[in-house]
């Protein structure tokens, strides 16, 4: 789960976590807080998309627990089966659909049961949604969370029930999520929400409206909070994370603090690091996604002198294209992107960095390409999320610009930057190969109940033998050997 997290379209092993396509459609499960009465109805959710809508899925079964639901993971169980939803690109939307004709049967076997669908997809839909998937019940936007008690009221009397409301300052800042359904080690923190960036592919801006930024002291809090119970680690969320700005003043909406002096009275990213960083020195912290236009030194600085604030920088690039980037409305260029990975190689030098790439975007031409190509030969990205580019209706892109790259086009060029990607990613791990790091153990490995994983700062994931060794735990493993994907080692005294 490291910070960002999106299903490649092109899927390949990768050795890094990332919150990935294990993660798309897993179930939440919750308890009701102590003192709160069961309302005898029972809730399932499953969650699409990247780690913003995981911990989405958190606050709303914070929400619904507090309401006196109980949880499920069996939907033949629910009285009320909710789908948070994805919609970056069309296949994400379209293995929905498919989910929810599954849903169906339970509607079918259930009397009463209820389907609702919330997220992006909800937001980007709306009332549509309700006529094109007769099934549906309830449509909630990703503003709209706290009214799902009230919609499932309205939906139990037989009317269709919507919120897709865009809010301008909600951060659900002081809703506590339930975590029951993680690995008890790590866990996600959201510190803004929405996206002002406007690239002219995206649609997250319309469906997760204005960039908004959380309290920073509820971020702390919670963050303590975590460490109490036991996590060892923790990734601070927003689609930028560099644009976090928060003052006692003006700071719930991010914008308007752009010209405000910079004084004690506002914390910015860097800062908001810093305090997260001394909530305890073996609370790892990470985060994602930075972006090349907002990253500063300042965050960098923090980075290089905070052992517990993990080496990975997560810095998507796009295109390695300045007119494609133009296109795109990245607002930097490549030379701009160079000087900040730069910056990143020159400040924390051990840093690992991963990016994400579209290719075939509209008019991208095969020069282009290689620039793209070219930049990644340069920079070795420990991990690059690939995708070919998607139309999305109602973006910029859309409406002013023609998806004029063959697919096959497109697919060649994803192919290449995947190859390219996987020999970087190869010779990678076998420098790391006689190398001993410190690894926090998250959890027993997928191939093995003998051996359990852990991942390094660089959020490499190394195996190591079970021994007596338990998840939350902080050990040095010496990597003896790896594949394209994995590093495996043995746990030693020291570095
Ligand atoms: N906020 C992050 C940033 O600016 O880098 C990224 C967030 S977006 C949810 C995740 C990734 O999906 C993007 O970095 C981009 O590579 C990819 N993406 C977004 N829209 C896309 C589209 N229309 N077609 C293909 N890929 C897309
Ligand atoms: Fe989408 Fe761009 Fe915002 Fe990222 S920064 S979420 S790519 S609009
Ligand atoms: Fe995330 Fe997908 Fe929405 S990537 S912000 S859940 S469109």
């Amino acid at each position: 789960m490291s910070s960002n997290l999106y299903q490649n379209d092109i899927a390949f092993e990768l050795q890094i976590k990332k919150i990935d396509e294990s993660r798309q459609g897993e179930t939440l499960t919750a308890a009701r807080p102590t003192g709160i009465r069961s309302n005898g109805k029972k809730y399932y959710i499953e969650s699409y998309g990247c780690a913003m809508n995981f911990a989405d899925s958190e606050v709303v079964a914070s929400i619904l627990a507090g309401a006196g639901f109980d949880a499920t993971t069996d939907h033949n169980d629910a009285d009320l089966v909710l789908i948070n939803t994805c919609a970056i690109r069309d296949n994400a939307e379209q293995r929905i659909r498919h989910r929810l004709q599954h849903f169906n049967s339970v509607k079918k076997r259930k009397k009463g049961a209820l389907v609702g669908i919330l997220g992006c997809m909800a937001e980007r839909l709306k009332e549509k949604l309700l006529v094109e998937e007769k099934i549906l019940d309830i449509v909630a936007g990703p503003d709209a969370y706290r009214s799902l008690p009230d919609l499932v009221l309205e939906a139990e009397t037989g009317q269709k029930a919507v919120n897709v409301l865009l809010s301008r300052d909600e951060t659900y800042a002081e809703i506590n999520p339930v975590r029951l359904n993680s690995n008890g080690v790590t866990a996600f923190i959201s510190i803004t929400r929405g996206c002002d960036n406007m690239c002219s592919f995206c649609v997250v801006p319309h469906t997760r409206g204005r960039e908004r930024s959380r309290d920073w002291r509820t971020i702390v809090e919670e963050a303590r909070d975590l460490y109490n119970n036991g996590y060892r680690e923790v990734t601070l969320l927003g689609q930028n994370v560099d644009s976090y700005r928060y003052s006692d003043d003006n700071g719930l909406v991010g914008k308007k603090l752009v010209n405000a002096k910079y004084d004690d009275n506002v914390v910015n990213f860097a800062k908001l690091l810093v305090l997260v960083a001394e909530v305890a020195p073996d609370l790892r912290v990470r985060f994602s996604t930075s972006h090349p236009k907002d990253m500063t030194d300042d965050v960098l600085y923090a980075m290089a002198k905070y052992p517990n604030i993990c080496k990975y920088v997560h810095l998507p690039v796009q295109s390695g294209n300045t007119r494609v980037l133009e296109l795109m409305n990245r607002s930097y260029t490549r030379e701009w992107y160079i000087d900040r990975m730069n910056a990143v190689r020159r400040i924390v030098p051990d840093a690992a960095i991963a990016t994400d790439i579209i290719v075939g975007f509209c008019s991208e031409t095969d020069e282009e390409h290689q620039d793209t190509m070219s930049l990644m030969d340069m920079f070795r990205y420990e991990l690059v999320y690939t995708y070919a580019y998607n139309v999305r209706p109602g973006t910029t892109a859309a409406k002013k610009y023609e998806d004029d790259i063959p697919e096959e086009v497109k697919k060649r060029r994803l192919a290449e930057v995947i190859e390219m990607h996987r020999s970087h990613t190869l010779a990678s791990n076998q420098r790391d190969v006689g190398k001993t790091f410190e690894i926090l153990i998250e959890g027993v490995s997928s191939k093995s109940e003998e051996q359990l994983f852990g991942r390094n700062s660089q959020n490499k994931v190394i195996i190591v033998p079970r021994g007596n060794l338990k998840p939350g735990q902080y050990v040095y493993a010496k990597v003896n050997s790896c594949t394209s994907g994995t590093l495996i080692g043995e746990v030693v005294e020291g570095m």
